[in-house]
């Protein structure tokens, strides 16, 4: 039989237009939860939340870039006047950055963007959520960080940056907002089959490649990594503050 474990709760996930936050959104929707999904691709977003409510889910959408911190109060507001307050944050949107092995080569503007949505964009989204979050006395932010928050891949500084940030402001912001009841955790995907990877590698050897390097021996499928998104949200994770669970099939052992 199908859990509830978030009925009448309101979730916000970010970058819910395609994979990881795709499949939160929907998960969260099936358990119960009154859905919006925010993303800069608006129309992805409409159509996501269309086909939730076809399954008989409650969603709503609206586009948000989270690098623009008006933006985030925009999404954050829309989330009150719809569903009446929020509970649970799933702030997940981002993007890669290329892949060039010269350090130099990374220029001031491509550091910039990357660190605008990655990291700007998560700290943005929580300070909009948490008036929101401790109004309707919500109880949980869930970040999405990475393997790349814990090691280093050669010829991608901002992106590793970016997640070696998300790491610390997780735990910064689990230490702050603990004292009001929201729990302030992140989820660490190590390789996910969505449209980000796609872009990263199309070819076939490329993927082969990066599955011999994964303990595991394949590259995860996105539900994978919204199942422990839920966990965190749900109240089986209540003693959880500024965790990071390492959905990386081993990828961070060695
Ligand atoms: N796919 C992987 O292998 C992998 C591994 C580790 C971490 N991650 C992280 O998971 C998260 C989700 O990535 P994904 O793999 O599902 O990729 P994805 O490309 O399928 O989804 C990312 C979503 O974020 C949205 N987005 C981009 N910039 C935005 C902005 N400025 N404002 C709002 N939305 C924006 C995109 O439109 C897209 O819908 C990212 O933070 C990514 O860094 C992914």
């Amino acid at each position: 039989m199908q859990t509830r474990r978030f009925e009448g709760k309101v979730v916000l996930v970010t970058g819910a237009g395609s994979g990881i936050g795709l499949a939160a959104a929907r998960a969260f929707a099936a358990e119960g939860a009154k859905v919006v999904l925010a993303d800069l691709a608006e129309d992805k977003v409409r159509a996501n939340a269309q086909e939730i409510q076809q399954d008989g889910g409650i969603a709503s959408s609206i586009r948000v870039d989270v690098s623009d911190y008006p933006s985030c109060e925009q999404m954050v507001d829309h989330t009150v006047s719809t569903f009446g307050g929020l509970h649970i944050a799933f702030n997940n949107a981002g993007i890669p950055s290329p892949i060039d092995p010269e350090f130099e080569n990374c220029s001031v503007q491509e550091w910039d963007r990357v660190m605008g949505v990655n990291l700007n964009g998560i700290f943005y989204a929580m300070k909009a959520e948490t008036p929101a979050l401790r109004a309707a006395g919500g109880t949980a932010i869930i970040n999405t960080a990475s393997a790349a928050s814990f090691i280093a891949n050669p010829g991608m500084p901002s992106y590793i940056a970016s997640k070696h940030g998300v790491a610390g402001l997780t735990k910064a912001a689990a230490l702050d907002l603990v004292k009001y009841g929201i729990r302030v955790n992140a989820v660490c995907p190590g390789v996910v089959n969505t449209p980000m990877l796609a872009a990263a590698s199309a070819a076939p050897e490329m993927r082969a490649a990066m599955e011999a390097q994964i303990p595991i021996g394949r590259i995860a499928t996105p539900q994978e990594i919204a199942e422990s998104v839920l966990f965190l949200a749900s109240d089986a994770a209540s003693y959880l503050v500024g965790s990071f669970i390492r959905v990386d099939g081993g990828m961070t052992l060695s």
